[in-house]
Parts: C-alpha cells; sequence; structure tokens
C-alpha cells in the first residue's frame, strides 16, 4: 500500500503556547481536525472562564477547532469545572505531579487532596488526563513512569473505577502492558515511536530529542510500536508537540519538549508502514480518540501517500521567536497531501 485516506486525525495532546509563540505554532497542527490542548501555560489556564479565554486566542491565532483542558491544582473548584465541562468549555482535565515537567510547579503535590475533585470528575462524566511520573528525587529518572503507575495509578483506578482516564505519552514496556491490561486510554508521540535513547544521547548530545517522560531503551520503545499498531483501540495520536525557543533547547539545562507538529502526521504513517500495520493506522489516528472522548470522528478525509524522502524543516521564526522543527534523523516518505510538501 503506498497510498491511504481515512478520516482526518485529531491530536490529542498538544502544546500550543500563548503570545507570539501560539501564533508561530497554531497553524502546524492544519492536518489535524482537533486537538486537546493542554493548559501548562505560565500562569496556567486553572479556571473555565481562563480555559474560554484562551479558546478564543487559540482560533484567532489560526487552529479552528481546540478542544480545551483545565490544569488541576489542590484548589480546583469541582463546581466551576462540572459547569465548563456541561457547557462544552472544557473537555477534560490535566494532572501535573508537582515538579513533573514544564510548568507543573502549580500541580498536585498531596494525592489526598484532590480526591473530591476526582469523585465530581467521576460522577459527572469528566475524562482525565494524566502526566505519569513520579517526582521523587529518589527515584531515577528512567523509572518515574513505571513508580508512578504502582503509586499513583493503580490506586487512582481501584478509588476511582468509573473516572475516564487517558496516560498521556506512555515511554515504557511497563505502561504498554499496563494499558493492555486495563482497557484505560493512553496515548503515544511521535518521537517515542521513532526514537530511543541512543538517538537522544549516543555520540553527542541531542537537545532537540529531550522530552518528558524522557526516551527509554529500545525494548520500550519496541513495546509502543507494538501496541501502537496492534489494533488496540484505547490507544490513540498524542503528538505532546512542545515547541520552546531554540535557545532553551541548545542550552546548558535544556527545557523539555520536541516540536513534532509539522511532520507528526507523516511520521506515525510512516511507522504504521514499517510495521506492515497501515490497517490499523486510521484507527489510531482519527477513530480511538474521538470514541475515547465521547465525540464523533471527523466527517472529512485525509489523504496520504509514499514518495521521496521529506526534507529536513527549517527553523521557524516569528519577530525574536525562533523555534527548531524535531528531525527524527532518518527520512519520513510519506506525504500528507494538501499540505504543501507532497
Ligand atoms: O517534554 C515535555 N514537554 N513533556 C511535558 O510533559 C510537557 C511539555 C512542555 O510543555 O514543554
Ligand atoms: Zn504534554
Amino acid at each position: 500500500m503506498d497510498r491511504l485516506t481515512i478520516r482526518r486525525p485529531d491530536d490529542w495532546h498538544l502544546h500550543l503556547r500563548d503570545g507570539a509563540m501560539l501564533s508561530l505554532v497554531a497553524p502546524l497542527s492544519a492536518d489535524m481536525g482537533r486537538a486537546l490542548v493542554m493548559p501548562n501555560l505560565v500562569p496556567p489556564v486553572v479556571t473555565g472562564a481562563q480555559a474560554a479565554a484562551y479558546r478564543d486566542r487559540i482560533v484567532a491565532a489560526g487552529f479552528a477547532r481546540p478542544l480545551m483542558t483545565v490544569y488541576l491544582t489542590e484548589g480546583t473548584d469541582p463546581a466551576d469545572l462540572i459547569a465548563a465541562h456541561a457547557a462544552g468549555i472544557v473537555t477534560a482535565v490535566k494532572l501535573y505531579p508537582a515538579g513533573a515537567t514544564t510548568n507543573s510547579g502549580s500541580g498536585v503535590q498531596r494525592f489526598d487532596a484532590i480526591r473530591p475533585v476526582l469523585e465530581a470528575m467521576e460522577e459527572h462524566g469528566i475524562p482525565l488526563c494524566v502526566h505519569g511520573e513520579v517526582t521523587d528525587p529518589d527515584i531515577d529518572v528512567f523509572d518515574r513512569e513505571a513508580a508512578f503507575i504502582d503509586r499513583r495509578l493503580m490506586p487512582m483506578r481501584d478509588a476511582h473505577p468509573d473516572l475516564k482516564i487517558t496516560m498521556e505519552h506512555i515511554t515504557t514496556v511497563d505502561a504498554a502492558a499496563f494499558v493492555r491490561e486495563t482497557g484505560i486510554g493512553a496515548t503515544i508521540t511521535v518521537q517515542h515511536l521513532m526514537a530511543n535513547r541512543n538517538d537522544m544521547l549516543a555520540g553527542g548530545m541531542r537537545p532537540h530529542f529531550y522530552c518528558l517522560p524522557i526516551l527509554k531503551r529500545r525494548r520500550h520503545q519496541e513495546a509502543l510500536r507494538t501496541l501502537a499498531t496492534s489494533g488496540a483501540t484505547n490507544v490513540f495520536l498524542g503528538t505532546d508537540s512542545a515547541p520552546h525557543p531554540t535557545h532553551v533547547k541548545e542550552a546548558a539545562c535544556c527545557a523539555a519538549g520536541c516540536l513534532t507538529a509539522p511532520i507528526a502526521l507523516a511520521a506515525y504513517a510512516q511507522v504504521f508502514d514499517e510495521e506492515g500495520a497501515l490497517d490499523c493506522f486510521e484507527g489510531f489516528a482519527s477513530l480511538n480518540g474521538p470514541a475515547h472522548y465521547g465525540l464523533p470522528p471527523n466527517e472529512d478525509r485525509v489523504t496520504l501517500h509514499r514518495g521521496d524522502p521529506i526534507a529536513a524543516l527549517p527553523a521557524l521564526e516569528r519577530g525574536e521567536t525562533v523555534v527548531t522543527p524535531f528531525d527524527p534523523g532518518r527520512p519520513i516518505r510519506w506525504h500528507v497531501e494538501g499540505n504543501g510538501g507532497c
């Protein structure tokens, strides 16, 4: 198969930022119908009113159909959440353990404190998206996801069996097994499917591969590729495309995040092609996510074809803001038609 037409995909995990960066990156997700937009701005999006205002800024910047999240804190007001969800302003709530990643300082430290909010979400059918890493400094950074499953996720599922959970950007054999066994939702990024920690660290340290959860060993990458292309209906596309200015990535202390939006759809298609699973691509990219969130799939279609390798993208600039798109370091041969580059 060297040509494929599928329902238009959605991106179930996207960072768009604000201001100049927002206007620079919003158009880069044009292949996607909808995107679930993360709330880790500075300061974070913590109320329904803030989510509505951010939604308007995103639409003005050129991405037409954002779906909004709010950032869960120990002070989240369940009534505000319930009202914003019922009004269609908020699609899901994002849980960051405090200190786990970029702009997570307002996240959750005392998990007991969020019990009432999780109970309200469970009762009202409000989905929870989880950044699944512990922040305990005694836990090695490569083990933080596996520890989170044992210490946090399993107890959370037991305490809130009807809460709809998405484990975001899974990176390990352990998470893949947990997702298979439990059937909870999960997203997988392009970089975790296309790369492992050797790509980031062997022969020199490449900051544009640095994200959180961090890239793991090859055997973890292989488990993710197997799961993504298995036809499992609880696993879906979420890029976690996360722009940082180039000077912040290429620094002594590099920020976590890969700007994958411009190549994401083509790169996912390449992975499915390499795994001989293009027949499962529409499920992963366009059907499983909407089904998880109780939304209809997109009606329009997108066509991709295999051809010559796409050229590495240059840095993108707007005024003082410069960003470097993610380059997996090997050719991507899939092209999204109608996307300039095909
Ligand atoms: O690599 C990451 N970047 N992981 C996250 O969880 C957050 C994101 C960001 O906002 O930059
Ligand atoms: Zn993210």
